[in-house]
């Protein structure tokens, strides 16, 4: 029987799509959620600078007695999984890579569009996913601009928001994009804005279930589940104002969960409440 929580880390409110998916598939484990909201978005900050943020918040996490982390943001993940795993050797991750394999088989015309950050597209991550999976495949790379900013805010489904999806994916849709992979955990909450503005015909690929799959295989592979009956506690922190949590947990049916706040301090993060 194990009782250390799983770790999750994303800027903000939007690796709470990946929590959605590992609550659902492992209810009986307690989850505790950083949201790092003094710095998001991360994906217009340099990749030293995020690499930087996460190795603390992933040493915060592990003095939460984290037994995993999963890194829920693609941006993070772009800029800091490699280092995380040299600087923790004995510690587990779950980290995200944009869901090029899927989209390349998918496809029926092989044109494919991934929506992420530009820090993710920095990174070499990216570029190895498209060496590796998409061989005769054309991958369109397309930046959001401003929509993790409107989300943070909970603003899902607005003139502002729609306008911003439609202005990004037309040029996706013009070059005969038939499947979008959705590569930043934020877009998972638009989903259904934006099969109706790609419309039915193109495929919208979400990664957060393989994510939470994904967890629960190394969990259990390295015989750490937690064996209660009871569900588990779910814990967020966030670095900056917690009202965007208590505007976004209700969408992933946790409005009941603890939230506290920490601080950075001189490059390290404190709890404060
Ligand atoms: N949710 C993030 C991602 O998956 C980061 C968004 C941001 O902070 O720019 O890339």
């Amino acid at each position: 029987m194990n009782h250390q929580p799983i770790g999750i880390f994303d800027s903000g409110v939007g690796g709470l799509s990946i929590l959605r998916e590992i609550r659902n598939l492992l209810p009986h484990e307690d989850l505790h959620y950083f949201a790092d909201q003094a710095h998001v978005p991360y994906g217009a900050r340099s990749l030293e600078e995020v690499r930087g943020y996460c190795e603390e918040i992933t040493s915060f996490l592990l003095r939460q007695g984290a037994k995993l982390i999963v890194v829920a943001c693609n941006t993070a993940s772009a800029a800091s999984l490699y280092s995380l795993r040299n600087r923790f050797p004995d510690l587990l991750f779950v980290g995200m890579e944009p869901a090029v394999k899927p989209a390349a088989e998918l496809s029926l015309n092989g044109v494919v569009g991934v929506l992420a950050t530009p820090a993710t597209f920095q990174g070499e991550l990216f570029a190895s996913v498209v060496e590796r999976f998409a061989e005769g495949v054309t991958v369109l790379p397309q930046t959001i601009p401003n929509l993790v900013e409107r989300i943070e805010v909970g603003e899902i489904d607005t003139p502002e928001t729609r306008d911003i999806l439609s202005r990004a994916i037309q040029p996706l849709l013009d070059s005969g994009a038939d499947t979008l992979v959705l590569g930043c955990t934020h877009y998972p909450f638009i989903i259904p804005i934006l099969q109706e503005l790609a419309g039915e015909n193109v495929k919208v690929i979400n990664p957060s279930p393989a994510i939470a799959r994904q967890t629960l295989r190394l969990i259990t592979s390295n015989n750490l589940l937690a064996s209660k009956n009871e569900s588990g506690e779910v814990v967020c922190y966030t670095s900056a104002d917690p009202q965007s949590l208590t505007t976004m947990l209700p969408l992933v049916d946790l409005a009941s969960a603890k939230i506290l706040r920490v601080k950075w301090h001189g490059g390290s993060i404190e709890l404060i409440d």
